[in-house]
């Protein structure tokens, strides 16, 4: 495994089968997710309100605990405002459809964002609550009215995942226009929509999941692999095709060898891709940050909208 440097730098001289190849570009995530928020603050500072995400959460998942208490926190470090609203995992489907209708109502909210996936154990049903949310504050772009926009080329509120890994290859200059792109996952929140987005930029695109029968030989298709299925070290060396180019989705906390605590977070992409690929985006410091950026960046787009700029 090379020491990957930050922000694109290559290190060549690395040996693999005694051949010399270079090391992959390393996709770093924190300069694309800067200009990004760089786009938004300049948006912000033409709107007649200060925007303000509002966050949702049931439950207390120490992920979900970390992810929504840091897009609060990023909101407020732009400029925004933002709100919190942390709720207990036996929480009723009715006292949160009020919530959300509250929010939907109240003028000084631009974007609601309700936190993925809920507690096992409650009752709350996802698809009811994400219908709920009104579709011009969903900066998720969960909605089903969203997600028809997307499909249909109309513009709409786009899912931050799948629109911040376009705005990462964007950032480095990878055109997907003509290539064949693979992505391995089909989820609501990742897979399904970045097939329509990069639809929408020319690609020919490859949807690979759990009931493909011969993955490695589908993402060996590919000149764009994107995993994004929540396994750690799903996608081998082995599996990349020389040269393709690999954004990792995926965020899995597994032990960590060194005995820490609280494991460690790798990506749905053996490291050893580097050896073969030529660019991948790191886990974590690639595709993560820029799920934020682009929540940000569709608050201000929201307000826009809301305030008819
Ligand atoms: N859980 C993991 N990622 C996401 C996301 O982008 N949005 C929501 N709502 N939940 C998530």
């Amino acid at each position: 495994m090379p020491d990957l440097s930050p922000d694109g730098a290559r290190i060549d001289g690395a040996r693999i089968d005694g051949a010399r190849i270079e090391a992959a570009r390393v996709l770093a995530g924190e300069p694309a997710a800067a200009a990004l928020l760089a786009q938004a603050q300049a948006k912000m500072q033409a709107l007649p309100i200060v925007p303000k995400l509002v966050v949702v959460r049931i439950g207390d998942d120490p992920a979900s605990v970390y992810y929504t208490r840091m897009k609060a926190r990023r909101a407020k470090k732009l400029g925004m405002a933002s709100g919190l609203h942390e709720l207990p995992s036996d929480v009723s489907e009715t006292a949160v459809l009020e919530l959300v209708a509250s929010l939907n109502h109240d003028p000084l909210v631009s974007g609601i964002l309700v936190q993925l996936p809920f507690p096992k154990t409650s009752a709350v049903s996802q698809a009811k609550v994400l219908a709920a949310i009104d579709p011009a504050k969903d900066v998720d772009g969960l909605h089903v009215a969203n997600t028809g926009r997307l499909w249909a080329d109309e513009p709409g509120l786009l899912p931050c995942t799948p629109a911040g890994v376009m705005a990462l290859l964007a950032h480095y200059g990878i055109a997907v226009a003509g290539q064949h792109v693979v992505i391995v996952g089909r989820s609501h929140l990742v897979g399904k929509p970045l097939a329509g987005l990069m639809l929408r930029a020319n690609a020919t695109v490859t949807i690979a999941h759990s009931r493909t029968p011969d993955l490695a030989a589908t993402v060996r298709q590919a000149d764009v692999v994107v995993a994004a299925v929540g396994r750690p070290w799903l996608i081998t060396a082995a599996m990349v095709r020389p040269g393709a180019v690999v954004v990792d989705v995926g965020i899995n906390r597994v032990p960590d060898p060194d005995g820490g605590e609280d494991g460690k977070l790798v990506g749905d992409v053996h490291p050893e891709v580097a050896m073969v690929a030529s660019a991948l985006s790191p886990v974590p410091g690639g595709v993560g940050v820029m799920t934020v950026a682009q929540l940000l960046y569709n608050t201000v787009l929201a307000a826009e909208q809301q305030h008819q700029l």
